[in-house]
C-alpha cells in the first residue's frame, strides 16, 4: 500500500485551486496541507480560511498537518473548513490524549507527528487513541530540506511497536525530503503514506513525478 500526498506548501500560492486540480488529475491520493504558525515552527503559511476556500475545488482527501502551538484551540476551525484528517505534533500538545479524542469526536482520523528529535516513546501511551503516526524526516518549517537518515530506523521501530501493540492498521506517514530515492527507503522501512512537496510541485511532469514515488516507479 502506498498513498502519495503532495504537499501544497510547494504549490504556486497565487494559483492554488489550479495547482491542486493539477495534482488531483495527475494521480495524487491525498492533499497534504502544512499549517504553520510562526511559533511552533519558524515559518508561517496559511490557516483555516484558506483551507475552506480551496475545499470546493477539490475532491482529494485533505490531510491537515498542524505545525502549531495549542492545536486544541483550532481543531474545530479546520474541521469546519473541510479537513478530512488532522495530525498534531506530540511536542505541541500538553494533553495529547485529549487532543486526539477531540479530533476523533469530530469523526476524523487522528494523527500524531514526531519531530526528528522526538523519541517514539512520546506516543507509547496513546497507541490506542491514534490512526496515523507521522515521522518527520526533516525538522518541520520549510520545504526542500535534506532527508534525515536516522528516521529510517525510527520508521522500522515504529512498525514493530504497532505490530506488537496489535495496531498494524495505523498508517505510517513520512514527511520531508521524500524523492524517488528516499521514497524507496521509507517504503522499505515500513511507511505507507508519503508526503512530497518539492518532488511533485517543482517538476514539470507531475504525473511522472507522482508515479515515480510509487513502488517500482523510480
Ligand atoms: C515540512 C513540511 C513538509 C514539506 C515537505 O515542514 O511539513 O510537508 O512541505 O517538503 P519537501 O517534500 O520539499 O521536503
Ligand atoms: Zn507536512
Amino acid at each position: 500500500m502506498s498513498i502519495i500526498a503532495p504537499s501544497m506548501l510547494s504549490a504556486d500560492f497565487s494559483r492554488l485551486a489550479e495547482e491542486i486540480a493539477d495534482v488531483e488529475s495527475k494521480g495524487a491520493d491525498w492533499l497534504h496541507i502544512d499549517v504553520m504558525d510562526g511559533h511552533f515552527v519558524p515559518n508561517l503559511t496559511f490557516g483555516a480560511p484558506i483551507v475552506g476556500a480551496i475545499r470546493p475545488h477539490s475532491k482529494l482527501i485533505f490531510d491537515v498537518h498542524l505545525m502549531i502551538s495549542n492545536p486544541d484551540q483550532y481543531i474545530n476551525d479546520y474541521v469546519r473548513a473541510g479537513a478530512d484528517r488532522i495530525t498534531v505534533h506530540a511536542e505541541a500538545c500538553v494533553h495529547l490524549h485529549r487532543v486526539l479524542h477531540m479530533i476523533r469526536e469530530q469523526g476524523l482520523p487522528a494523527g500524531v507527528a514526531l519531530n526528528p528529535g522526538t523519541p517514539l516513546s512520546a506516543i507509547e501511551e496513546v497507541v490506542d487513541d491514534l490512526d496515523l503516526v507521522l515521522i518527520m524526516t526533516v525538522n518541520p518549517g520549510f520545504g526542500g530540506q535534506k532527508f534525515i537518515h536516522s528516521a529510517l530506523s525510527k520508521i522500522a521501530r515504529l512498525k514493530e511497536m504497532l505490530v506488537q501493540r496489535g495496531r498494524s492498521d495505523v498508517l505510517i506517514q513520512v514527511d520531508g525530503g521524500v524523492n524517488t530515492q528516499t521514497a524507496a527507503w521509507v517504503r522499505e522501512a515500513g511507511a505507507g503514506v508519503l508526503v512530497a512537496g518539492s518532488a511533485v510541485f517543482n517538476e514539470s511532469d507531475r504525473a511522472a513525478a507522482i508515479a515515480a514515488l510509487r513502488p517500482g516507479g523510480a
